[in-house]
């Protein structure tokens, strides 16, 4: 009866670390978990897909060699334990060499197995892609946000935050560092960020003073969140970005309406009456980047704002121009989106100016592109 009893409560235990186990590694497989746009599980292009190729069978190598040192060690613990009453020293030993050379080669030469496709998958994504499909773009990375310039071709198109490619295209980027901090004037940008779209590729740090690349390539139409991947500050978590892949034709749509610019003259009248000296850090020029923050010609045409964080619409503009430092945190960053209420800016003088924005940055004639979250 007891041994019945026990026998059956072993089986329960059993299974319920059967079940356990089943579920954990359930959420291991690829195509499953959140598809919240960051998961690097769901490969959305080749580049993304050759990591994901790498890491799955090393999950697994992983996973034998973690079972088998723990159930050897719980297997050692039970069969070897005293038992109630017994006293006995176990066998004393000192050293056993055929134990540690074997365990001391075996993993060295799995370590080495593993390290042939692990550099060739290093070697294969920093292959530079070339050919007159590719396009390009700059990336730099400010704290906190992105600026991209589309240099070939599209050559000048300035953007900053939500990046446009077509799918099937390698999109070879060159992640340009902040200028380095140094001396008086030192420009607050010069820290290190991260550039990571988890569906499209790996993550590349943005160094000052130095240069990155980096290919990312979408194989279906898609909104593919990303996010800086390196602490940059008080923002860090706020600087988030997009990109959205399209076909081909419609991303020439979305490249018309980059360089449809409306005529300056209307921008200009805009800029002129501004008391509030927003030209000083915005560029109001299509293809001039901004002196310390994004080009405002095509705001109007981007999802989001602020690096990504803060939907394109009259209410969250508003808030924004009003008191942008009690929306993102800007800490003591000593070039920033000032707090203009503190300067006496009214809502109502905001509101209009988020109004011009919208009325003026969007496209002369192309439609602005749909904001799919
Ligand atoms: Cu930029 Cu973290």
């Amino acid at each position: 009866m007891l041994d019945r009893r026990h026998r059956f409560r072993r089986a329960a235990r059993t299974a319920a670390v059967a079940a356990i186990g089943v579920v954990v590694l359930a959420s291991c497989g690829s195509d499953t978990g959140p598809s919240n746009k960051q998961n690097a599980l769901r490969p959305a292009g080749p580049n993304a897909k050759k990591i994901l190729d790498l890491t799955r069978p090393f999950f697994w190598v992983a996973v034998v060699i973690g079972l088998g040192v723990l159930f050897g060690t719980i297997y050692v613990a039970i069969r070897f334990r005293a038992k109630p009453g017994e006293d006995r020293e176990p066998k004393q030993v000192h050293g056993n060499t055929k134990l540690e050379v074997s365990w001391t080669i075996i993993p060295a030469l799995i370590l080495a197995i593993m390290a042939v496709p692990t550099i060739a998958t290093v070697f294969s994504l920093a292959k530079r892609p070339s050919g007159p499909d590719v396009v390009h773009v700059t990336v730099s990375a400010r704290q906190w946000w992105w600026q991209y310039t589309y240099t070939d071709p599209n050559n000048g198109i300035i953007t900053a935050n939500e990046m446009h490619i077509p799918i099937d295209v390698p999109v070879a980027l060159t992640l340009v560092g902040p200028p380095k901090c140094s001396g008086d004037g030192c420009y607050n940008n010069g820290v290190i960020h991260s550039f990571w779209v988890p569906e499209l590729n790996g993550k590349k740090d943005v160094v000052p003073g130095r240069t990155q690349f980096l290919t990312i390539e979408a194989s279906r139409p898609g909104t593919f969140l990303g996010q800086c991947a390196e602490y940059c500050g008080l923002s860090h978590a706020n600087m988030r970005l997009r990109v959205i892949a399209e076909p081909m034709d419609q991303y020439k749509t979305w490249v018309q309406s980059q360089l449809d610019v409306k005529p300056k003259a209307d921008l200009e009248k805009g800029v002129e009456a501004d008391k509030w000296g927003c030209q000083s850090c915005h560029s109001f020029e299509a293809k001039v980047a901004g002196a310390v923050a994004p080009n405002l010609t095509k705001l109007a045409t981007r999802c989001a704002f602020a690096g990504d964080i803060f939907t394109t619409n009259k209410e969250n503009l508003t808030n924004w121009i009003y008191n942008a430092p009690s929306l993102k945190p800007m800490g003591n960053l000593t070039q920033h989106m000032p707090n203009f209420s503190e300067q006496g800016m009214t809502k109502d003088e905001a509101a209009s100016i988020a109004q011009f924005l919208l009325d003026n940055t969007n496209s002369g004639s192309v439609p602005p592109p749909e904001c799919k979250s």
